[in-house]
């Protein structure tokens, strides 16, 4: 069978990064599809897409438009959308960008080499995106990197941020039994993986939907046993279900790696509660205390959102103040955006655009002098390193991350690429180190 092109182009999280991989391997596997980049020469593109703020939409509708030049280059080439806006919108999709073949959901990658067959054959226009739920474990995946992967722990989110479209996109929490995923864990550790790293919208609850056979802190466990996997680590953390067993799991585990994403989104309890965020600000400096008389050097990085409806400056102020308290080695920080079906778009107390741009100035320089400061504590000290390739503007520079991961720059060979190094930190810079090697 001749083999086609097909090029991907993925938009969001981690999570979005992963089901590509999924969609490149299982056309590949199951469909004659050989994944190429260059957008000229492809026959099938694929958009993977994210809406979880009206900015990550938009990129995609102005993507099509450019498709649509190219396509009508080449009539023949097939665009389809996958993804949360595809989840969402279904056929409206189509309405609003008819050069759109095929629409399909975040649930049921499994069955794309039917259904670009069918929109190939037929001549079709297809919009699919109903959830296969009785089996969520992938089956092919196309792994960009040879030292570091992905792995997909659960699907779904069941918290209801007010603010948030995942729960709407992703449906249901559904969590993998844990032998499936150790089974893909040794197979990675057989391919020469090093690093793995579990993904879920809130990899804490893990396992409560699996009738309490196993929960996320039991899941490190049996993975850290896998021979070869040298380093784990794990996104995203709720708060809420931030336990002190996983603080012991992360003390006492040597594969899982000092490093939390905990994100926090407001220093204010009365926006927390606007939110639906179910914890207490105490409560969530009281488990960050804990966590640093554990372990010391843990690394915590958190999402932030500006402008949430209700939101005062005195809430503001207190998040202000929360970022000075807990200082974060880094933040991810949002402007809030207002999602269609979510209940935040419908409360009183909308932002308006002016407040939230200063507001999400202030922080952002507030974060950038802390995460400075922090990586400039570090000049001196030695770390270790895993080597994940060479750094992207120069080939004769190592790039890798300490175990509570900082990126770190560094010269050496590339035999080096996948090996765990020690090395000296001698400059800090904002969002990485230079590093010596040491031997
Ligand atoms: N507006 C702004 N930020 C949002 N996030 C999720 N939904 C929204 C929204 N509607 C942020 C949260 C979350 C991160 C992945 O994206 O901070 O943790
Ligand atoms: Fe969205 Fe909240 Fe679920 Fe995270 S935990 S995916 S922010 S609803």
């Amino acid at each position: 069978m001749e083999q086609k092109n097909l090029a991907i182009i993925t938009y969001g999280c981690q999570m979005n990064e992963y089901d590509s991989e999924m969609v490149a391997g299982v056309l590949q596997a199951q469909g004659g599809y050989r994944l190429i980049d260059d957008l000229e020469q492809a026959q099938v593109i694929l958009l993977n897409t994210c809406s979880i703020r009206e900015k990550a939409e938009q990129k995609v509708f102005s993507e099509l438009g450019r498709l649509k030049q190219l396509k009508h280059k080449n009539p023949d080439l097939i665009i389809g959308v996958g993804g949360c806006i595809a989840q969402r919108e279904g056929y409206r999709i189509m309405e609003r960008s008819p050069q759109v073949d095929l629409v399909f959901g975040t649930r049921n990658i499994k069955l794309l080499p039917q259904l670009l067959a069918e929109v190939i054959n037929k001549k079709a226009k297809i919009v699919n995106t109903e959830p296969l739920l009785e089996d969520i474990n992938p089956t092919y995946i196309e792994r960009k990197g040879k030292v570091k992967a992905w792995i997909s722990i659960m699907q779904g989110c069941n918290n209801f941020c007010a603010y948030c479209v995942v729960p709407y996109t992703r449906g249901p929490q559904q969590s993998r039994p844990s032998w499936q995923i150790e089974q893909e864990v040794k197979d990675l550790a057989q391919q020469g993986f090093k690093e793995i790293t579990l993904l879920g919208q809130n990899v804490n609850s893990y396992g409560q939907d699996l009738n309490g056979e196993i929960d996320f802190p039991d899941l490190l466990a049996l993975l850290n046993q896998v021979e070869g996997i040298e380093r784990i680590r794990f996104v995203t953390s709720h708060p809420k279900d931030f336990s002190e067993r996983l603080i012991k799991a992360m003390a006492e585990l040597p594969k899982v790696c000092e490093s939390i994403h905990l994100p926090v989104q407001s220093g204010s309890n009365y926006i927390m509660e606007r939110m639906n965020r179910k914890y207490r600000i105490e409560d969530y400096v009281d488990k960050v205390e804990q966590l640093r008389t554990r372990l010391p050097q843990a690394g915590i990085t958190s999402d932030i959102i500006v402008g949430f409806p209700g939101e005062r400056e005195e809430d503001f102020c207190q998040t202000e103040e929360l970022i000075r308290t807990i200082e974060y080695d880094n933040i991810f920080l949002f402007k809030y955006s207002a999602r269609p079906e979510t209940p935040a778009a419908s409360f009183p107390g909308q932002v308006n655009e002016n407040i939230k741009q200063e507001r999400f100035n202030r922080i952002l320089s507030l974060q950038k002098s802390i995460t400075f400061e922090k990586n400039q504590s570090l000049e001196g000290s030695v770390q270790e390193i895993l080597v994940e390739g060479g750094s992207k503007k120069n080939p004769e520079r190592l790039t890798g991350r300490t175990r509570n991961n900082k990126i770190v720059n560094v010269d050496g060979s590339d035999s080096l690429i996948g090996k765990k190094v020690m090395i000296k930190i001698v400059r800090a810079k904002l969002y990485s180190l230079e590093g010596q090697l040491l031997n």
